[in-house]
């Protein structure tokens, strides 16, 4: 039985443990391929950012901020938005779990979920899923990195696993019934592709709502 407010307290006591560590470690992770895919494929260049599970605000937030971008930052670790204070100062940040945040429809031009969204229950993804479309203006994208059984090594998935140390809660359906999920909440794909980043393969996923 999935009890998300255990699934929560686990991660922000995962993250603020390792946040520090994470942080050092972040630039073994490259994302210069992602975020100039990500980037290339916008339909609009230039508004608001919402990134959900910001982290840091490396190198998401910090690389949109400096092409003048306005990024709101939401987190529910309050040691890993300690750090995004003084990276990116300009990153308006919320504490608290994307679950439980709302914002006006049609606010951002775009969103990212970068190694956060798979951290939610499958109801909970399915729930923030449709509200980014609420969220997203129309013409925006939203980019999220998504587990598979490439990470996972089972086609479905909803369990605790270990990541750097520590154990955390991951979640996720088949490609297919993403798919399907993304174009039923009204989404058009742009781009299934398959990273291998830091020797961790995950599905990153681009989406448009028309
Ligand atoms: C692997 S880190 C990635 C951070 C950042 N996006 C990056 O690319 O460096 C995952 C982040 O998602 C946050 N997170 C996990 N579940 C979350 C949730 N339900 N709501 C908000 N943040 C969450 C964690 O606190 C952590 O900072």
């Amino acid at each position: 039985m999935i009890n998300n407010k255990e699934i929560n307290n686990s991660l922000v006591k995962a993250y603020n443990h390792m946040a520090a560590t994470y942080d050092k470690n972040r630039d073994a992770f490259d994302m210069t391929g992602v975020l100039n895919d990500f980037y290339e494929s916008l339909e609009i260049k230039k508004g608001s950012l919402l990134d959900a599970g910001c982290g840091a605000g490396e190198p998401f937030a910090d690389w949109f901020i400096k092409k003048g971008w306005q990024v709101t930052g939401v987190d529910l670790s309050d040691k890993m938005l300690n750090l995004a204070k003084d990276y990116v100062p300009q990153m308006k940040r919320i504490c608290a779990p994307m679950q439980e945040v709302d914002f006006e429809d049609n606010s951002f031009e775009a969103i990212t979920a970068i190694y956060s969204l798979f951290h939610l229950s499958p109801d909970d993804q399915k729930n923030i899923l449709k509200k980014f479309f609420k969220w997203l203006k129309g013409k925006g994208s939203l980019l999220f990195t998504y587990a598979t059984k490439e990470y996972t090594h089972h086609d479905t998935f909803s369990g605790y696993t270990e990541f750097m140390g520590e154990k955390l809660y991951y979640s996720h359906r088949t490609p297919d019934e993403l798919e399907n999920e993304l174009t039923d909440i009204g989404f058009v794909i742009e781009s299934f592709k398959y990273r291998d980043i830091g020797n961790e393969t995950f599905l990153w996923v681009t989406v448009l709502k028309r």
